[in-house]
């Protein structure tokens, strides 16, 4: 294509994606995905069990941020979900307690709210229980339910909060974790570049990130994954990236749900704000470049070696990925239009801790 019609191209792709999104191109999506289209956020939803309250989102932003709920008070939940950092830590894989270093990297927890199941594999079910396996993973926070409740009930300010969050001054390690949850319920974004453009002002992306645009929902596919305004189904999908048999071998939700179809399933990441949280995939061994090959190559296909040939829990790549034949330029274009779900980081200083 020569400049002029690209230029052409761009104008043309701008014209229609300046319309309702529901009159959009048909997105390139296989009939058995139950696609959403993307768009802007709408508001967190706080579960009925655990309703939003002002109060109860200032405790849990106390806590997110106290090292004290860590075993020698060595870790914050901010200190590997650092909000200079993306809400993430920006390391191949994040270092635990005593600097022990885990085995996967930390997501961000910006839009985590609009998740259904949390962690790599999906594991827990809500915000509330994700909290309560960190602080308790030996790995990580280290710490006992007694100990985090002992900690902080000596703390008056702390029983004040508590009081005024829950109206009652017993803390429970229940309540540590629904403070916790809530207050990342408030971490939500939605000032992106791509969400300007939304919102009525076509002119916010640049022509490449048009393109990019229309590639993401037609020919690259993506949109039969990370659809919907936080542009991930929340589902659980192999993408051929569990080193089966072989160093970083991570058989996902397998490890949890003992089922031969799950190994090496991992649930889809949100895509917005990506350009800050890198490096990439539950592994973290990827930069943004380096993901966008792979999946225009189709993702690595595992081929069974001859002592794999009966093996019952040889992993099988999704469906829905197929070598997209994107050029230079096509890939380019995606990567331009990713950098459009980007915002820039909100500053905020730590609260000073009771
Ligand atoms: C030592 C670093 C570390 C600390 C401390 C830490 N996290 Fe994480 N967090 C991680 C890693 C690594 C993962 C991914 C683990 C996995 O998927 O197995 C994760 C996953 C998460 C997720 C899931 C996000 C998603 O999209 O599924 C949430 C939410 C979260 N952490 C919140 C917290 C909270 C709340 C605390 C404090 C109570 C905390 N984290 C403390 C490293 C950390
Ligand atoms: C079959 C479903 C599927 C499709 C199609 C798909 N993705 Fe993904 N994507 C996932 C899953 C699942 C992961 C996490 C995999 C892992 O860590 O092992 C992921 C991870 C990513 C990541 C890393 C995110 C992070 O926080 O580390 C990026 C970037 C990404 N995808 C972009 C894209 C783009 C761009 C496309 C289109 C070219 C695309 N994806 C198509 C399911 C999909």
């Amino acid at each position: 294509m020569s400049e002029e019609q690209r230029a052409e191209w761009a104008a043309r792709l701008r014209g229609l994606y300046s319309r309702p999104p529901a009159e959009w191109p048909t997105p390139d999506v296989d009939s058995s995905v139950a696609w959403v289209e993307i768009g802007l956020l709408p508001e967190p939803p706080h579960p009925a069990n655990n309703p939003f309250s002002k109060e109860k989102a200032d405790l849990g932003r106390l806590l997110f941020f106290d090292p004290r709920l860590s075993q020698g008070g060595q870790m914050a939940c901010a200190s590997c979900h650092d909000p200079d950092l993306g809400w993430a830590d920006g390391r191949t894989t994040s270092f635990g307690l005593n600097r022990q270093p885990l085995t996967r990297n930390a997501p961000t927890v910006l839009n985590a709210a609009f998740q259904k199941q949390f962690f790599w594999d999906g594991r827990a079910e809500s915000l509330e229980v994700q909290a309560r396996h960190v602080m308790l993973n030996p790995a990580e926070m280290a710490g006992t339910e007694e100990r985090v409740v002992a900690t902080l009930s000596e703390l008056p300010a702390y029983r004040r909060a508590f009081a005024d969050a829950f109206g009652c001054e017993d803390i429970t390690f229940d309540l540590v974790s629904k403070a916790l949850a809530t207050y990342e319920r408030t971490l939500v974004g939605g000032h992106s570049r791509f969400d300007t453009f939304l919102r009525g002002r076509p002119d916010s992306l640049d022509d490449r990130q048009i393109i990019g645009l229309h590639l993401y929902r037609t020919q690259a596919r993506c949109m039969n994954c990370h659809h919907g305004p936080a542009f991930s189904d929340g589902n659980l999908h192999n993408l051929g990236l569990s080193y089966y048999g072989r160093t970083f071998e991570d058989l996902g939700a397998y490890k949890t749900t003992g089922k031969a179809e799950d190994v090496g399933k991992f649930r889809t990441p949100t895509l917005r704000n990506i350009a800050n949280t890198g490096p990439y995939m539950h592994n973290g061994l990827f930069e943004l470049p380096g993901v966008i090959n792979m999946y225009n190559a189709g993702m690595p296909t595992l081929r069974r070696k001859e002592h794999q040939a009966e093996d019952p829990l040889f992993p099988t790549k999704s469906p829905l990925l197929k070598p997209l034949s994107l050029s230079k330029q096509d890939m380019s274009d995606l990567l331009a239009f990713l950098d459009a779900l980007s915002e820039p980081p909100r500053r905020i200083r730590p609260p000073e801790l009771p």
